[in-house]
């Protein structure tokens, strides 16, 4: 794991190429791992459209959306317990977040061709006191930062595979997405996509 010095735009500290491409390949592992206890569900918004990511998570609870709201459940929404998040995520989190509690919940995005994630904020927790750790895996894909409020200018940015992103002080409550992935530009997963995995602090 490199020690990078983080970029700073608006806000958002980005840790470029902070996870070797080994750790990146075990890491994969991991997931795989995971996805065999708690399989990749394609969610839907309360509204009932379908996003187009795949969704799981680890850890004591896990992000869902479905017809009955956004939310943190103890379960995955086939009944079973969310595995625990792997040791490899857990340092990426002791690393770079700079507090010394350890996340509740690992959501696991995964982008195929044409997934994308629109602008939002992450304000489902408790608190936003603690920060929000991002984790890019496999193809790349073009980040979108912008403000505490709807709108107004953004910066965007290519994340690539090993990349770490931290929200947290001012950044914390900032609207973020992913407007597109350049599908099949790394080589880290077999059939190509995008993974995400975002750390969080929940209760
Ligand atoms: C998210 O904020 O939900 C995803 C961010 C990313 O995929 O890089
Ligand atoms: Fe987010």
């Amino acid at each position: 794991m490199a020690d990078v010095t983080p970029l700073t735009i608006r806000d958002f500290q980005v840790f470029k190429g902070f996870l070797s491409p080994q750790a990146q390949a075990d890491m994969v592992e991991d997931i795989r791992q995971i996805a065999a206890v708690a399989p990749f569900v394609a969610p839907v918004t309360p509204r009932g459209q379908p996003m187009s990511v795949r969704m799981t998570s680890a850890g004591s609870v896990g992000w869902v959306t479905d017809r009955a709201g956004y939310r943190y459940q103890a379960h995955h929404p086939g009944g079973q317990a969310w595995p625990d998040i792997p040791a490899s995520v857990l340092s990426v989190w002791a690393a770079v977040s700079g507090v010394d509690r350890a996340p509740d919940c690992c959501l696991i995005n995964y982008y195929g061709e044409s997934a994308r994630m629109g602008m939002h904020q992450d304000k489902d927790e408790a608190s936003f006191d603690w920060p929000v750790v991002s984790i890019s895996l496999g193809d790349d894909a073009l980040f979108r930062m912008g403000n505490r409020s709807r709108g107004g200018r953004t910066e965007s940015l290519w994340l690539t595979s090993g990349d770490v992103v931290v929200m947290s002080g001012a950044a914390r409550l900032c609207y973020h997405g992913v407007d597109r992935i350049r599908y099949q530009s790394a080589r880290l997963l077999p059939k190509g996509g995008r993974i995400n995995l975002t750390l969080r602090v929940v209760t």
